[in-house]
């Protein structure tokens, strides 16, 4: 075990982490390689960082790793990544199995081509009575194409009666989102140091914790996820009142 692992408070992890992992593209370049290399060595960081959050018993770990914008990157790039994806899932299915680790995938499935779609079904499939952590792969995703996607669900069911204008709520709306089994992400990590969400859940980051690191998607490893979880652990989450109101009434 290391420092940083020792550290963590396991009586206050997030239950739920989502990660924007940016920054493959640099990382290959700055070694003189093309971007395909980069996303390769990407996947490296994901196994570490599924099995990190999976020994601490983070329940939901969501990782975006496709949006909706990427499809507009050029053609041999799209194509590279749709097929790591086919075979990172292929190799890896059998030992997301084995940690009892079950597979969801959020995004506009429509969008992927027939082969990478039947593999996830697959895994999806295979992966389904386990019950240890949720791993959430947000592929071709986007939050506005989320949010338009349910709000014409909403807007349908409607016309068909089976839902009033009057009876929708928040709770109608995270019923119609593609996260509705899963809680709110509480720690949102971004690599590679840009600051901003590009499209991530912008509903459900609404109270999230937002952690910006320097450090490339390629070299991400569990120790870094340790740091996020630490950083995480020491803000004070208000979610709109006063630091008073949240002391313990008789403590
Ligand atoms: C993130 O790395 C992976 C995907 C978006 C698929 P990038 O490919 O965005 O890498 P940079 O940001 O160009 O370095
Ligand atoms: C966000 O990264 C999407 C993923 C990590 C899958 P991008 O690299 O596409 O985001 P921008 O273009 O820098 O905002
Ligand atoms: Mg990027």
């Amino acid at each position: 075990m290391s420092a940083l692992h020792e550290k963590i408070d396991k009586s206050r992890l997030p239950r739920h982490i989502a990660i924007i992992m940016d920054g493959n593209g640099r990382w290959a370049r700055e070694k003189g390689e093309d971007r395909l290399f980069g996303h390769y060595h990407g996947v490296e960081s994901v196994r570490d960082i599924v099995e990190g959050c999976a020994e601490l018993g983070i329940e939901y770990l969501t990782l975006y790793a496709f949006s909706t914008e990427n499809w507009d990157r050029p053609e041999y790039e799209v194509v590279g990544l749709m097929e790591l994806l086919v075979s990172t899932i292929r190799k890896e299915v059998e030992s997301l199995n084995k940690n009892n680790i079950r597979l969801h995938v959020i995004g506009d499935m429509s969008m992927l081509p027939d082969y990478a779609r039947n593999e996830l079904n697959e895994a999806l499939e295979i992966t389904k009575n386990n019950t240890g952590l949720n791993l959430v792969m947000a592929l071709s995703y986007s939050g506005r194409w989320e949010l338009l996607n349910a709000v014409k669900n909403i807007a349908h069911a409607v016309k068909q009666g089976k839902l009033t204008v009057e009876a929708i709520d928040q709770d109608t709306l995270q019923h119609y989102l593609c996260t509705s089994e899963f809680p709110d992400p509480e720690l949102m990590i971004r690599t590679s140091g840009e600051y901003r969400i590009s499209n991530f859940l912008l509903y459900q980051l609404a109270y999230a914790e937002l952690y910006f690191t320097n450090v490339r998607w390629p070299d991400f490893r569990k120790e870094n996820l340790y740091e996020a979880i630490l950083d995480f652990q020491q803000r004070e989450r208000r979610f709109g009142k006063t630091s008073e109101q949240l002391l313990p009434v008789n403590g």
